[in-house]
């Protein structure tokens, strides 16, 4: 069934990712790994869930990391524009940017580093049978005051919108999925920049509730994360790893033990190993003479030795040898990680904004 025929969709890919360094000094925070895909696959294969096919997507100068990773989309099933963006001047510059790509249709927005596991496709359904001026997806969260606040009445309507509150009315926190019709566009062309500097989305609809227009929330009660920091990008990848299906096309030994769900890609040799699932272990890599698991992730082309790891998230063609316990833990592209060389040594070559915790 296609929902959202003649909807487009546009992705938000720019930004600076600053809560998320020393990995967004490297790359684009959202090529991060979650269950060893990036979260902008993630975030376009929800798009094509919802019948959105026709997607632009908002770069920062230099990402041609992103459009290498994703190239014109026909591998997933859309096709993607591209649209430049020079600096991050906040969600409603993006609407801005993408007016001729756009044109007057409905359109969602995402931003790329969002990840509603469960999908929003009742949401969807609900816009496109209604058709509001704009819908937003609100999520009930503990703490109000580090997100934009919707007050809503009892039918949906959204009454008013305040960024970061200091004290909220109501617990909904808006979050990164929207649908607009071109309503939307005098809304950005009308609002001025925020203190910060920032277009901002919540002004637009802000703007838009004062003039009149329909503007609905609709909450979300599944699984959501903003992937902006590490312990969320380590949290959500957990949560994908959850519902993991074990396949081995790699190789396993016979002094290996797989237990529970355990991915083995192509390519990959586990030696004299205990792995517990959920596990990704990524092509190529190998694994020998250590203890993984659970919900760990091992990107590609990587190499284990005699180290033991759980709930940690390995990027491509990182190594860790003989390193004890790793938990928790964010390991970058290429980095190694290896045993002191004496007890109680620490010798650490540790890259900007990088951080550690060593045993005392
Ligand atoms: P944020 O996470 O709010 O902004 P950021 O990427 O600058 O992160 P940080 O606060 O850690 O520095 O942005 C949400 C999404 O929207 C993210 O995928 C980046 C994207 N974005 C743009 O594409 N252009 C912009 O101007 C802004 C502000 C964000």
């Amino acid at each position: 069934m296609t929902v959202m025929k003649g909807m487009k969709g546009l992705i938000l890919a720019g930004g600076l990712g600053s809560r998320l360094r020393p990995f967004s000094h490297s790359m684009p925070k959202q090529l991060i790994p979650i269950a060893n895909r990036p979260v902008l696959v993630h975030v376009i294969e929800s798009l094509r869930d919802l019948g959105v096919t026709d997607i632009g997507v908002i770069v920062a100068p230099r990402s041609g990391e992103i459009e290498e990773a994703l190239g014109d989309g026909a591998q997933f099933g859309v096709r993607l524009s591209y649209i430049p963006q020079a600096q991050p001047r906040g969600l409603a510059h993006c609407v801005m940017l993408a007016r001729d790509f756009l044109g007057d249709d409905d359109f969602v927005m995402y931003l790329g580093d969002n990840m509603l596991t469960d999908g929003v496709r009742d949401i969807a359904e609900d816009f496109r049978t209604h058709r509001p001026a704009a819908q937003i997806v609100v999520h009930k969260v503990v703490d109000p005051s580090e997100f934009g606040v919707a007050e809503v009445d009892a039918e949906g309507r959204v009454l008013r919108l305040v960024e970061k509150p200091r004290e909220p009315a109501g617990n909904l926190a808006v979050i990164g999925v929207y649908f607009f019709t071109a309503a939307v566009h005098a809304a950005v062309d009308a609002i001025t920049p925020s203190a910060r500097g920032e277009l901002e989305i919540t002004d637009a609809l802000q703007w838009l509730v004062e003039h009149g227009a329909d503007v609905r929330a609709r909450t979300y009660e599944g699984f959501w994360r903003d992937t902006g920091r590490v312990e969320d990008v380590l949290e959500c990848n957990s949560e994908l790893l959850k519902g993991l299906q074990g396949a081995v096309h790699g190789e396993v030994d016979a002094d290996s033990e797989l237990i529970g769900a355990v991915v083995v890609e192509a390519g990959a040799r586990i030696v004299r190993s205990r792995v517990v699932g959920p596990v990704i272990v990524g092509a190529g890599s190998v694994v020998e003479d250590c203890s993984i698991g659970p919900c760990t992730t091992i990107g590609p082309r990587c190499r284990l030795r005699s180290s033991e790891m759980e709930h940690t998230i390995v990027l491509e063609a990182a190594s860790v040898t003989g390193v004890g316990t790793v938990r928790g833990s964010v390991i970058g592209r290429q980095a190694t990680v290896t045993s002191a060389v004496a007890p109680g040594w620490h010798r650490l070559l540790v890259g900007d904004h990088a951080s550690v915790e060593v045993a005392a």
